[in-house]
């Protein structure tokens, strides 16, 4: 439903965003995470046709941004980054509107309207002035005018920020139900955002992609690296030193014990290997009590900042 292929976007000398390509299929809600400057505006603005891209190209519903820019534009409903929302008009006159200016029929405006007030909780509010509705709820009117023409592809840029937590968690019920029928990106710096509401996430850091995959796969298949707790009953030194004998180990980093003897160890080792057994029979030859031995998964945030932070750059 997205394709997009080596765009490169360049303010000045300034590359933005350098040779981006990723699909989004019919249906799918794709994350779209990185921190603030990253290029996630950017690359959104260049997907609904508002900048164009100084290389590569975006196809939506089959159809080039740049060449077929009419027809492609028809397939997208687009939440910017700041909404320009007409304060002065009431939340039904300001839908209403923006469905006339898509081109939408009266008929088929109004046909809509209660629709989306309906989808985005807006019931209470369809007479208010905008100028009086909450951030939360301005962003609901946001999205409201983003899909009043139905549009099958729709491009949300950070669409929870500055919203309360209790109306964050209604937004991203509403963003993960506009998934299945339309095919959804979605922009945020908040990790556990994207686990919340996204089937898969690319990671962008610096205008490159660093990362496509599934949040919950994220780590493995990522970093190649198994992560194992362990803790044994051994003087922590000569533990220590005979985990890191072991094959595909990387690293052993100790933890404090406590008073009984017990050392703790936190390991982080290349993924596959026979690892963990290979790690008890080196504790259990050394004469010691192997009391637990565990394999943990890396959080988002984990992943997320060594992803970002440039000194420690995955190595595949
Ligand atoms: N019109 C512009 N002219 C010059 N530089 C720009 C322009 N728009 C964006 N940039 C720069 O491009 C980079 C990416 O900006 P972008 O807005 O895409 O980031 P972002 O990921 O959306 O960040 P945020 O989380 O802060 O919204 C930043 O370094 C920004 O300063
Ligand atoms: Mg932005």
């Amino acid at each position: 439903m997205i394709q997009v292929e080596g765009v490169t976007k360049y303010f000045g000398s300034f590359p933005a965003v350098t040779n981006i390509s990723f699909n989004v299929e019919k249906g799918e809600v794709l994350g779209f995470l990185g921190p603030n400057g990253a290029g996630k505006s950017t690359t959104m603005k260049i997907l609904t046709g508002f900048l164009p891209p100084s290389s590569g190209s975006v196809r939506i519903a089959g159809y080039d941004i740049v060449s077929e820019s009419l027809e492609a534009r028809r397939h997208i409903g687009y939440l910017p980054e700041t909404v320009p929302l007409y304060t002065d008009m009431t939340v039904h006159d300001y839908l209403g509107f923006m469905g006339r200016i898509r081109g939408m029929s009266r008929k088929h405006v109004a046909r809509r309207i209660p629709e989306v007030i309906d989808i985005c909780r807006l019931e209470e509010y369809r007479s208010s002035h905008i100028s009086k509705l909450s951030k939360g709820f301005r962003q609901r009117v946001g999205i409201a005018q983003a899909i009043i023409h139905e549009p099958d592809v729709l491009v949300l840029d950070e669409p929870t920020i500055g919203i309360d937590p209790i109306q964050v968690v209604e937004t991203r019920q509403l963003i993960k139900n506009l998934g299945g029928e339309r095919t959804v990106i979605v922009s945020t710096h908040i990790l556990p955002e994207v686990s919340m509401i996204c089937e898969r996430v690319v990671i962008i850091h610096e205008g490159e992609i660093v990362a496509v995959d599934r949040p919950e796969t994220l780590a493995s298949s990522l970093r190649g690296v198994e992560r194992i707790e362990l803790e044994v009953r051994g003087p922590q030194r000569d533990v220590a030193n005979a985990l890191r004998e072991v094959e595909g180990v990387r690293e052993v980093v100790r933890t404090p014990g406590d008073a009984t003897g017990v050392s703790r160890f936190k390991i982080e080792a290349v993924l596959g290997s026979e690892i963990r057994a290979q790690l008890a029979v080196e504790v259990v030859n050394g004469g010691w009590d192997l009391l637990r031995l565990e394999s943990i998964g890396m959080s988002l945030e984990e992943i997320f900042l060594r992803l970002t932070t440039s000194e420690d750059v995955p190595s595949e």
